[in-house]
């Protein structure tokens, strides 16, 4: 038989990707295509669903073309999305009812502040792990139902269907309209205890049941492919934090990554059973292989990190590039007293704060512009401290190693600055793309392209590391001056 692959399908947020992978779980290939950012009015975010789809077409063909490698040489297809990102389409015309929402949208604030006036921003969370947010899908599909025509009375009819990307993706691609644990755990809908659809949430956010996919394992056969990779089995889906914590091989309980991307997610796998947050995080799932039991995971989901970098860039023109922002940096030696909060859409982990706008604090004649740069680099680092300090807290082990991936990563002054800050390694790994390696790996599992997970474990390599170097009171010092600068962008909007 001819050289097998497995096929990842990243419907990011940017962008859509497929790279193939072989069975050390080296990449082969890769295509990419970036779509639309649609914003209609402020804090407001949109993507066309058709577009998307279009595009994860052309990149699953092109990456196969490229590489000359045909149909037949994909053992599976696995899948790995945006989260929260909502979708409703006609069941029969397959037409969206509507652009997705994308979870940066914060259209859903008065829903949420409705939701919560009585019991709260944490009224769901004991059942479904998450706090009244404007980034969950669960107010987004409310915001739908109540606000475009026609929808509420078409989607009591049962004639539409709800889905996070890789909902839609499978359905497009299998006809079949299921979602995996991992993206129904960021609807507030699901249930953590039992793992299906929660009736009484469903009740209180007027959603109707007849919307919802079915929810599976993230690692089973869903169905098989149509199109241009027909009769291929579609085999995982996880949501790209996820689908990373899967990827870095994050198997036992303790063990923690962090994705650097236009935001960052630190993951923390806390096993089988749900843990429940008091600092912040959120409760999620980490994954479930087949009919393997469950494993949870905690995450601290960080709004803005590469996206601060891009604003440098794109709004202030301070750079022409985002790698240009680590030698701007390292024009200075410090943030001259300079610090950036950067809460463009409320702060997410620990704080939960919708009302957030973002600072630049300690502003004197003295700061220039590679103190500001010095400033972004250092807010994705004390962010990720924040959001450290709540894990070690609600799982009572102190974080040693962070594995982390992600764009970012290639910026070593980055990287150097929050291995100082956390008092921690910090490792990285041969195989960066940890998201689509991780959809990659539990497809294969399904199919059996790979065995088991330890099989996986043995194809996880170093690619480089850093050691804390900064002294204690000096981190001591600095973070005292985030958190004031933090304070400052508490409750801004009233
Ligand atoms: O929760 C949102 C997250 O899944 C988005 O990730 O990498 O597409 O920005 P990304």
């Amino acid at each position: 038989m001819s050289q097998q692959y497995v096929a990842a399908i990243d419907q990011g947020t940017t962008s859509s990707r497929c790279i193939l992978f072989d069975q050390d779980g080296r990449i082969v290939s890769v295509d990419q295509r970036e779509h639309r950012q649609i914003f209609p009015k402020p804090g407001w975010v949109e993507h066309d669903a058709l577009e998307i789809w279009t595009n994860v077409e052309a990149v699953v063909q092109e990456s196969l073309q490229k590489s000359d490698i045909t149909p037949d040489q994909i053992a599976a297809i696995g899948i790995t999305n945006q989260r929260e990102t909502t979708l409703l389409w006609d069941k029969e015309t397959g037409e969206p009812v509507y652009n997705a929402i994308v979870w940066q949208d914060t259209r859903t604030d008065d829903i949420v502040r409705e939701l919560g006036a009585q019991e709260g921003q944490d009224r769901f969370r004991p059942k479904c792990g998450l706090p009244l947010a404007t980034y969950f899908s669960g107010p987004k599909v409310r915001w739908l139902l109540d606000n475009v025509e026609g929808v509420r009375e078409r989607a009591e009819r049962g004639e539409l269907l709800f889905g996070t990307m890789d909902t839609w993706l499978i359905w497009k691609l299998t006809g079949r309209h299921v979602t995996d644990v991992t993206n129904a755990s960021r609807t507030m809908l699901m249930n953590l205890a039992t793992l299906d659809w929660d009736t009484e949430i469903l009740e209180a956010m007027q959603i109707p049941a007849s919307l919802l996919p079915e929810i599976r394992s993230s690692s089973e056969v869903y169905g098989e492919s149509t199109g241009y990779l027909a009769g291929t089995p579609v085999a995982a889906s996880l949501g790209d934090q996820h689908a990373a914590l899967f990827g870095q091989t994050c198997f036992d309980p303790g063990d923690v990554k962090g994705t650097y991307g236009t935001g960052t997610f630190l993951v923390m796998n806390t096993g089988t059973e749900p843990v429940t947050s008091n600092n912040g995080l959120l409760t999620t799932l980490g994954y479930k292989i087949g009919d393997a039991p469950a494993v949870y995971a905690l995450e601290g989901s960080i709004a803005v990190t590469g996206s601060l970098v891009q604003w440098l860039r794109d709004n202030l023109g301070l750079i022409s590039t985002a790698p240009e922002i680590e030698t701007l940096a390292r024009t200075v030696d410090d943030n001259g007293g300079c610090y950036i909060v950067p809460a463009f859409s409320g702060l997410f982990a620990p704080h939960w704060d919708s009302d957030a706008r973002g600072v630049i604090a300690g502003l004197t004649g003295y700061v220039n512009k590679g103190h500001i740069a010095r400033a972004v680099l250092e807010a994705s680092a004390w962010q990720t401290r924040e959001v450290v300090d709540a894990m070690n807290a609600d799982s009572q082990i102190d974080l040693t190693t962070l594995k982390v991936d992600g764009g970012m990563t290639a910026d070593n002054l980055l990287m150097q600055i929050l291995s100082d800050v956390l008092d921690a390694e910090v490792v990285r790994p041969m195989v960066a793309e940890t998201t689509c390696l991780g959809a990659a790996y539990a497809a294969g599992l399904a199919v059996g392209y790979w065995p088991d997970i330890e099989t996986l474990r043995a194809n996880w390599h170093k690619a480089a590391e850093w050691n804390p170097k900064m002294a204690s009171e000096a981190r001591e010092r600095e973070y005292h001056n985030w958190n004031k600068a933090v304070q400052r962008t508490r409750s801004w909007v009233e």
